[in-house]
């Protein structure tokens, strides 16, 4: 399975505005298959936790503290080519930079409040999948 899942959550701002099912039916539509998934609320510890590799950047606290502060969809999406497939679905970081059509352009507001994460390598991708899933939460 390795190079064939990635990890992607729906954030705090997706999720308060409703748009969990719009994004789930883009993965859908995309032709993912879904390994894993939760709806549960991090702690900023877990937050911090999750999002170390930018703990040296200007907007680490900002980014814990968002994405602790309310729940969160996680998931273990599957297809060929995992990763790059759902960064090109979800669109730039930034969603005035992303693409027509992509999951922040639609659903995302800021930089900051852009909807949606998705694992940037493959390395990270099983990283990120074992924060969240034991095997016995994967099918
Ligand atoms: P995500 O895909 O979750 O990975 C790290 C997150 O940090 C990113 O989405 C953005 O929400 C956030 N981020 C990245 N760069 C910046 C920035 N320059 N200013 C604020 N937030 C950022």
């Amino acid at each position: 399975m390795i190079g064939r899942t990635t990890l992607m959550m729906i954030k705090p701002d997706a999720i308060s505005k409703g748009y969990i099912g719009a994004i789930l039916a883009k993965i859908n539509d995309a032709g993912f298959k879904i390994v894993a998934m939760k709806y549960l609320k991090l702690t900023l510890k877990q937050a911090e936790e999750f999002y170390k590799v930018h703990s040296d950047k200007g907007f680490y606290n900002n980014l814990t503290q968002f994405m602790s502060s309310g729940p969160i969809v996680a998931a273990i999406i599957e297809k060929d080519n995992a990763v790059d497939d759902y960064r090109k679905l979800i669109g730039a970081t930034d969603p005035g930079k992303a693409d027509e059509g992509t999951v922040r352009k639609l659903y995302g507001a800021s930089i900051e409040n852009n909807a949606v994460h998705g694992s940037d390598s493959d390395e990270n991708a099983i990283i990120e999948s074992d924060f969240f899933f034991s095997k016995l939460e994967r099918f």
